[in-house]
């Protein structure tokens, strides 16, 4: 069973999203053997910490149910998983510096690299912004996570 972890700076908005909307879409395939997620922040500053509330909104009234947890990436991340997924290409770039090893910096890919819709180049931090910013973070990770999906099987 193939294992894929979510990465974003805090862990309560992007990561947390993308890991409900990866549950919903693979249990909705119906697969006996279904690949498993995660999601984790590079910072702790949230650690323990649901995902944030409007985040967690947004998700709801699309159908997706966010009830992780936040945590920071543990070094045993890097070996754990399959596939260490950045939200933005600033997390891609610390997971770079961060990887333990080249067999596990080989692993780390950006969201968008599944997105059909070229004008998905990142996956932006809507922390700081309005409703807008948070519902763009949805329609991106609903565009690419079909084939994210499709690649894990
Ligand atoms: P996330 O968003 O990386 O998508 O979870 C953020 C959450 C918290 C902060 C920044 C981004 N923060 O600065 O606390």
């Amino acid at each position: 069973m193939k294992k894929v972890i979510f990465i974003c700076l805090g862990n309560i908005c992007r990561s947390p999203a993308a890991e409900a909307i990866f549950n919903k879409m693979v249990s909705a395939k119906g697969d006996l053997l279904i690949p498993f997620s995660d999601s984790a922040g590079l910072h702790d500053y949230h650690s323990g910490e649901h995902a944030d509330r409007r985040m967690r909104s947004h998700a709801f009234l699309r159908g997706y149910n966010i009830t992780s947890l936040s945590r920071k990436i543990s070094k045993e991340d890097f070996y754990n998983f399959d596939l260490i997924i950045a939200m933005d290409k600033s997390v891609e770039r610390n997971l770079i510096s961060l990887a333990p090893d080249n067999l596990s910096s080989g692993k780390i890919e950006l969201f968008t690299h599944y997105c059909t819709n070229p004008l998905f180049t990142e996956v932006p931090d809507p922390y700081y912004g309005g409703d807008a910013g948070f519902e763009n973070v949805l329609d991106i990770l609903e565009n690419g996570m079909p084939s994210l999906i499709s690649s894990l099987y």
